[in-house]
C-alpha cells in the first residue's frame, strides 16, 4: 500500500495522520515499510539513506543484527516481568561507569517522562519550587516545561513575557518557570535561593544544534552551587552520542541529575534519570518522591540498551567524528561555491544546515536563519534519495553504518539538490 493511501485512512484515525507532529510534512509524510542498517525503505518503494534515524536513538543504525538477537532472546524469556531482573542492574551499572556524576539511576519510559521526574525530585531535594529552563530547549512534553520566552523582553518571571508550547498548559503551572537566554551568561543573574533546578540541554538540539559556549556551561555550574539550586543536564539526545559520558565529559562540568533517552533503549522505549545518590535516595520506594512504571525498566529495553552502550568506546566515537566531518565539509564547500549563505553546526556525529549569515547561538539566531531554505533543501534531497528531519530546527545524526559510499552518494545529491534550489530562485545568493 503506497503512502498518499495510507495517509488518507491514517488521517481519519489518528490525529493529522501521524503519532508525533515532526513526522507530519508537506505536502505529505512518507510511510516506511522498512530500516536496515543506514537506510529506510518507504511504502513507495524508494530507499533513502536516513541522517533522521528516529531523532537520534540509532547510533548503530537501523535493526543492527547483534541487537536483533539480543532483543529475539530475551522476548523468548518475557517482554515485561512486573518484578526486579538481571539485566536493569547492569544497565544501571554501566549507566554508572559511563557517567561519573551519576552514581543511581531510576529507568522510566521516555525522556519526557525523567524530566518531569526530574523536576519533582528537584522540588523536593531543596525544599523550592522555582525552575530555570532556556530558550529553545525542550525536554518533552512536560506542563512546566512546555515553555519560551515570548520575544527578546526580559519580563520572563511569574509566568510573564512566556509562551507556551501548546493549549492547555494551565498558566499557574508556569508562573514557577523561568525562561532565560541560551548562551548568555549575564541573564544567569536572575538565579536566586528560590530557584529548586536549572535544567538545561547542554548542547541545545531543539532549535536545530546549537552549541554552547564553555563558559556558559561553567558559569551554569557556578550560579547553581552557589544558590543551592540543583543542575539538571538533559542529555537525551547527547548521552552515549557525543562520547559515553555525554556532553559532561565532553565540556568538562558536572550536573547534579542527569536525563537521559534515545541511546540508552538501543531503539527501544526508555528513560532515565541519574544522579548523586543523597539525590536519588529520595525516589520511592526509597524515599518518598513518587515515581512508578509498568514498563519501567522493562527487559526488552535493557537488554537492547546494554548490547548497544556496550559496543559504545572511543574508537567508535572517533570514526563517527571523521565520518560526520567528511559530510559536513563537503556541505560547506558545495554551499560556498554555490554563493549560498550557510551555517553548519556540528558536534561528533550530530549536525545541522542553517541558512543564515549570521552564526548560530541560541534560539533567536535559529529562528532568524531561512527555514524555508532548508524545507525546500528537504525536499529535494528527499526526491534524490536522501532523508533529513524535514524541521530546521531537529538534528540530523549519523550512524557507525553509514559508509563512505554513504556519503559519496549524499554529497553528490546534496550537489544537485542545491543547483535545483537556486534554479527554483529560492535562495539568494552571494
Ligand atoms: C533534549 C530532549 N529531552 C527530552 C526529550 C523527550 O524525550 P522523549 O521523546 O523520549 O519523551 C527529547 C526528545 O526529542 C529531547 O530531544
Amino acid at each position: 500500500m503506497k503512502s498518499p493511501e495510507l495517509f488518507a485512512r491514517a488521517s481519519s484515525v489518528l490525529p493529522g495522520g501521524v503519532n508525533s507532529p515532526v513526522r507530519r510534512f508537506s505536502p505529505m509524510p512518507f510511510y516506511t515499510s522498512l530500516a536496515k542498517g543506514s537506510k529506510i525503505l518507504t511504502e513507495d518503494g524508494a530507499w533513502l539513506i536516513d541522517y533522521c534515524l528516529a531523532y537520534g536513538p540509532l547510533i548503530f543504525g537501523h535493526a543492527p543484527e547483534f541487537l536483533v538477537e539480543a532483543v529475539s532472546e530475551q522476548i523468548k524469556e518475557g517482554s515485561v516481568y512486573g518484578t526486579p531482573h538481571k539485566s536493569e542492574v547492569e544497565l544501571a551499572e554501566e549507566v554508572v561507569r559511563s557517567i561519573p556524576s551519576v552514581s543511581m539511576v531510576r529507568f522510566v519510559n521516555s525522556g519526557g517522562e525523567a524530566a518531569m521526574n526530574a523536576v519533582r525530585l528537584a522540588r523536593a531535594f531543596t525544599g523550592r519550587v522555582k525552575i530555570v529552563k532556556f530558550d529553545g530547549c525542550y525536554h518533552g512534553a512536560v506542563d512546566p516545561l512546555l515553555v519560551d520566552r515570548a520575544g527578546d523582553a526580559d519580563g520572563n518571571v511569574n509566568g510573564i513575557g512566556l509562551i507556551p508550547l501548546s493549549r492547555g498548559v494551565p498558566p499557574n503551572v508556569l508562573k514557577d518557570t523561568i525562561v532565560l537566554p541560551f548562551n548568555n551568561i549575564d541573564s544567569l543573574n536572575i538565579v536566586n535561593e528560590e530557584v529548586a533546578a536549572v535544567i538545561v540541554e547542554p548542547v541545545m538540539g531543539n532549535a536545530g544544534l546549537v552549541l554552547p559556549e564553555r563558559e556558559f556551561l561553567r558559569a551554569l555550574r557556578e550560579v547553581c552551587t552557589s544558590v543551592g539550586a540543583l543542575l539538571v543536564f538533559d542529555e537525551v539526545i547527547t548521552g552515549f552520542r557525543v562520547l559515553k559520558g555525554g556532553a559532561q565529559q565532553f565540556y568538562g562540568v558536572s550536573p547534579d541529575l542527569t536525563i537521559l533517552g534515545k541511546i540508552l533503549g538501543g531503539g527501544f522505549p526508555i528513560g532515565a534519570l541519574g544522579g548523586k545518590k543523597e539525590i536519588m535516595e529520595l525516589i520511592a520506594p526509597c524515599g518518598n518522591v513518587f515515581n512508578a512504571g509498568t514498563f519501567n525498566g522493562n527487559p526488552v529495553s535493557m537488554v537492547a540498551g546494554l548490547s548497544v552502550l556496550r559496543r559504545l568506546n572511543d574508537v567508535v566515537y572517533s570514526a563517527l567524528d571523521s565520518a560526520t566531518g567528511r559530510l559536513c565539509t563537503g556541505f560547506e564547500e558545495i554551499l560556498e561555491d554555490a554563493g549560498i549563505p550557510s551555517q553548519v553546526n556540528r558536534l561528533g556525529s550530530i549536525f545541522t544546515v542553517f541558512f543564515s549569515e549570521r552564526q548560530v547561538r541560541d534560539k533567536n539566531t535559529a529562528k532568524a536563519s531561512r527555514s524555508e531554505v532548508f524545507s525546500a533543501l528537504h525536499r529535494e534531497l528527499m526526491a534524490r534519495g536522501v532523508f533529513f528531519p524535514p524541521s530546521q530546527f531537529e538534528c540530523c545524526f549519523m550512524s557507525v553504518v553509514h559508509t563512505d559510499e554513504d556519503v559519496s552518494n549524499t554529497l553528490e545529491k546534496f550537489s544537485l539538490a542545491v543547483e535545483a534550489i537556486k534554479r527554483g530562485g529560492i535562495v539568494q545568493c552571494l
